[in-house]
């Protein structure tokens, strides 16, 4: 994923800090940190992005294809918070404080299907990174494409770190 190296290699030995973390602590961790963080600056970002899109579409008519570029990520998203919280983490707290888990195991074969679509939110991002030039606003934007791009940087690094929990913390316990 692309993020600046340096502050990128700081975050990761902080978050490297959750592989001596219960399950239950980390599922509660991602689920009240960033699963949260990232409903928040979704619900910010939508209206940002209509309201950039209203106020400077005419003179940056990029910010139309990034609004659409932001409506599937967050769509994406939303879809997959829901099958982490009501299918995956269930089962992953189940077999934590061990009960028998409320979904067989062989049917968290879905993870991969989850990987999957980190790879793909990351590709979104991506995308998003190129379009907006690295989230930086052309030097005569105004206020609301500033505050726009402002909150689609922070989405993006929350999701880097929440993604690196999950495929590299939390996935890894079940290998
Ligand atoms: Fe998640
Ligand atoms: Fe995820």
């Amino acid at each position: 994923m692309m993020q600046d190296p340096e502050v990128w290699a700081a975050d990761k030995i902080e978050l490297d800090k959750w592989k001596a973390a219960s399950t239950v602590d980390l599922i509660h961790h991602i689920v009240g940190h960033y699963h949260r963080e990232a409903r928040v600056e979704m619900a910010r970002l939508e209206s940002q992005a209509d309201e950039a899109v209203l106020m400077e579409g005419v003179n940056h008519p990029v910010l139309m294809e990034i609004r659409d570029e932001v409506d599937r990520l967050c769509i994406e998203l939303r879809n997959h918070l829901a099958v982490e919280e009501r299918m995956l983490f269930p089962a992953l707290l189940d077999i934590a404080e061990g009960r028998a888990p409320s979904i067989p195991v062989e049917t968290l074969e879905p993870m991969r299907l989850l990987e999957d679509e980190h790879e793909a939110a990351a590709g979104l991002l991506k995308r998003l990174r190129v379009l907006t030039e690295g989230f930086n606003p052309p030097e005569n934007a105004r206020a609301a494409q500033r505050k726009f791009f402002e909150t689609l940087q922070t989405l993006a690094n929350s999701l880097y770190r929440h993604v690196y929990l999950e495929n590299q913390v939390l996935f890894q316990r079940l290998r």
